[in-house]
């Protein structure tokens, strides 16, 4: 698999409107985030997911967004500070070789994985991690582009979330990728 970072120029049109024609972030989500749940979100690129998911948390709630690239962070800030939910998205850069979650031990009640698995140069260590910060019973909703991700490459993703302690509970509807919700053992 390429481990490619997505350049951050490439993040204006990843939160396109005319996206949401095909992947309606609120909706897809809905099923799985709450009122008051704390998410982690790694890879938000420039928050596509990440505000529909900071309204369905609610005022209670908080979105964590750890991502490597300044760039995608600093237009994530600014679209949440226009869309009046900026106190509820707490923005982190992370090391390429570490989310530097290790804090959120515990607390996350779901975590999203959507399109950066195939950009990471240690999934095990990644899946790890993740794993460390949700509670446990809590969801890892993981997708990967289809274009850039054969089906054995994500099934190989799926197993080594397995081996990091995820049970593989199903699709996610609502993506047009490969998609897999894991559970937390
Ligand atoms: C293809 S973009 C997807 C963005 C967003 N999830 C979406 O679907 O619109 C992948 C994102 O993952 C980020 N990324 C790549 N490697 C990372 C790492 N090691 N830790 C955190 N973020 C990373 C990139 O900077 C980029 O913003």
């Amino acid at each position: 698999m390429a481990h490619r970072i997505c350049p951050w120029w490439l993040g204006y049109w990843l939160v396109s409107p005319l996206r949401k024609l095909r992947e309606n972030p609120s909706k897809a989500l809905a099923p799985f985030v709450r009122e008051g749940m704390v998410v982690l979100e790694p890879g938000p690129g420039m928050g596509f997911f990440t505000l529909a998911v900071a309204r369905l948390v609610g005022p209670e709630g908080r979105v964590v967004a750890v991502d490597l690239q300044p760039k995608m962070l600093a237009s994530l800030e600014r679209r949440a500070s226009r869309a009046g939910l900026r106190d509820r998205i707490e923005t982190r850069r992370a090391e390429p070789a570490t989310l530097g979650v290790a804090d959120l031990d515990g607390l996350a009640d779901v975590a999203l994985a959507l399109y950066v698995v195939h950009e990471l140069p240690d999934p095990a260590g990644f899946f790890g991690e993740i794993h460390a910060a949700l509670k446990p019973g809590g969801s890892l909703l993981l997708a990967e582009p289809k274009g850039h991700v054969s089906e054995a490459d994500f099934g190989a993703s799926v197993a080594t979330a397995q081996r990091a302690g995820f049970r593989a509970s199903g699709d996610l509807p609502g993506f047009w990728g490969r998609t897999a919700v894991l559970v937390k053992r």
